[in-house]
C-alpha cells in the first residue's frame, strides 16, 4: 500500500516519468504497435491491445488509490464486468447479483446467463434472509453494487465478504458511484473493485472506459491475459484523458458532494416530492451501514414526484441547467428518468420488483454553483405547481 494521500496519488501519477525530454506531464502513446529491439527480444510493450503506457499509468494510478494489486483498463464499465465474468464463470458456475443493478450490468448478466454462460440470481441484498440463501448456494461471485443505481440503496461489504469467504466466493464491488475517495471495498474484504471510469474517475463526460480492480496480483495476472484475448482494453487516448480527469478527483468528488448536501436539503422542503433517497439522510435504512463504510455519501440522489406522466413531463421541460441525460459522475448536473432512460433493459415487472417506480427521477449533482441547481429546480417545481 502507497503511503501516499489519496489527492497526491491521483495528482502525482506519471509525473516526471518522461526520461526522454523530461515533460512533466506525460506523453500520451498513441501508437497500436511497438518495434521489437532485435530478432527474439520481446518487449515490455508490442502491441496495444496488450499493453501500452499511457494505459498502465490510469491502471496504476486506479489500483493505488483502490489498494489493490493491479488493474486492466477496459473500453468501457460494461466491458470490465464483462471481463471479471469472462475469466472467472463457467456453465456450473453461480453468479449472485442485486435485483437493482445498473440496467446495463443486469442485461448483461441476464443476457449471458440465459445463453448458458454461467447461472444467475438476482437477489433483493436488502433482504437478509434472501442474501443468505442466495450465499448458502456457494456461488462462484456475488456482484455488490453499493450505493445502488438509482434507489441509492446500500449493502454492508464486509458483512458479505465474511458470509462469502466461509463458502469460498469471490466479492466484486462495482464502486462507480462513490471511487474510492469515498468507499474503498479492498478494505471490506472484497477481490475485485469495478468502475465505469466514464464516470467520476474521469469526471468530464468526455470517454467512455472502465477499470477492473483485483486485490492480488495471481488476479491481475489472469485478468490481464482475458483482457487482451476478448480485447476488452482501452484505447492511449481515453487513458490519457481519464488520467488527466483523475488529476483532479478529490477536489472534485469533495464539491460534488458539498453541492448535492445543499440540493438535498432543498428538496426536503418541497411537498411535490413524494420520496427522497439519498443514504445521508438519518432515515434512509442504508444510513447507518453507509456510515460505516464509508468516508462521504456521494452525489446521486433519487426522488420521487407525487404526480403523474404529464406532470413529469412538465417539470422536467422547465429544468435549464439540469440536463436530462443518462450517465452521472460528470462536471455537469444531470437528471434522468431511470424507468425510461437507463434502466429501460429492465421489463416493467423487474423495475417495479426493483422499486423503480415511474416518478422516479434521479440527479447527477455536478460542480456548478448550487444556488443556480436550486433555482433551476425551484422553476420546475413552480411549473408543476401551475398544472
Ligand atoms: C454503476 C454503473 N456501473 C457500470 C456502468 C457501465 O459503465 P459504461 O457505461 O462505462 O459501460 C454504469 C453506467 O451507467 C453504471 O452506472
Amino acid at each position: 500500500m502507497s503511503d501516499k494521500q489519496f489527492a497526491t496519488i491521483a495528482v502525482r501519477t506519471g509525473i516526471e516519468s518522461d526520461s526522454q525530454h523530461h515533460a512533466v506531464v506525460p506523453p500520451i502513446y498513441l501508437t497500436s504497435n511497438y518495434g521489437f529491439p532485435e530478432f527474439g527480444d520481446v518487449p515490455q510493450y508490442d502491441y496495444s491491445r496488450g499493453g501500452n503506457p499511457t494505459r498502465s499509468l490510469v491502471a496504476e494510478a486506479i489500483a493505488e488509490l483502490e489498494g489493490g494489486a493491479g488493474a486492466v483498463i477496459t473500453n468501457c464499465g460494461t466491458s470490465a464486468i464483462n471481463l471479471l465474468i469472462s475469466a472467472l464463470l463457467g456453465p456450473d458456475d453461480l453468479l449472485v447479483a442485486p435485483h437493482d443493478c445498473y440496467g446495463g450490468t443486469y442485461r448483461l448478466f441476464n443476457t449471458r446467463a440465459q445463453k448458458g454462460d454461467f447461472q444467475v440470481d438476482f437477489v433483493n441484498q436488502y433482504d437478509d434472509d434472501a442474501l443468505q440463501a442466495a450465499i448458502a448456494k456457494k456461488p462462484k461471485l456475488i456482484w455488490l453494487e453499493t450505493p445502488s443505481n438509482p434507489l441509492l440503496r446500500v449493502v454492508d461489504i464486509q458483512a458479505v465478504c465474511e458470509a462469502a469467504a466461509k463458502v469460498g466466493a469471490l466479492v466484486a464491488v462495482d464502486n462507480t458511484f462513490l471511487t474510492p475517495v469515498w468507499q474503498q471495498p479492498f478494505k471490506l474484504g472484497a477481490d475485485f473493485v469495478v468502475h465505469s471510469t466514464t464516470k467520476y474517475l474521469n469526471g468530464h463526460s468526455d470517454v467512455l472506459a472502465g477499470a477492473l480492480v483485483a486485490k492480488t496480483q495471481a488476479h491481475v495476472d489472469e485478468l490481464l491475459w482475458w483482457g487482451n484475448c476478448i480485447g476488452a482494453t482501452g484505447s492511449p487516448f481515453d487513458a490519457y484523458l481519464t488520467l488527466r480527469g483523475l488529476r483532479t478527483l478529490v477536489p472534485r468528488m469533495r464539491m460534488h458532494d458539498e453541492n448535492s448536501q445543499a440540493i438535498l436539503a432543498y428538496l426536503q422542503t418541497q411537498s411535490a416530492v413524494s420520496a427522497l433517497y439519498h443514504p445521508s439522510i438519518a432515515s434512509h435504512p442504508g444510513h447507518d451501514v453507509a456510515a460505516k463504510q464509508q468516508t462521504g455519501f456521494g452525489a446521486m440522489i433519487s426522488f420521487e414526484l407525487g404526480c403523474d406522466e404529464a406532470g413529469l413531463r412538465v417539470f422536467l421541460s422547465a429544468l435549464r441547467h439540469f440536463s436530462l441525460a443518462e450517465s452521472l459522475g460528470g462536471v455537469e448536473s444531470l437528471i434522468c428518468h431511470p424507468g425510461s432512460m437507463t434502466h429501460r433493459a429492465m421489463s416493467d415487472e423487474a423495475q417495479a420488483d426493483a422499486g423503480i417506480n415511474p416518478t422516479l427521477l434521479r440527479l447527477s449533482v455536478g460542480l456548478e454553483d448550487s444556488r443556480d441547481l436550486i433555482a433551476d429546480l425551484q422553476r420546475g417545481f413552480e411549473a408543476l405547481a401551475q398544472v
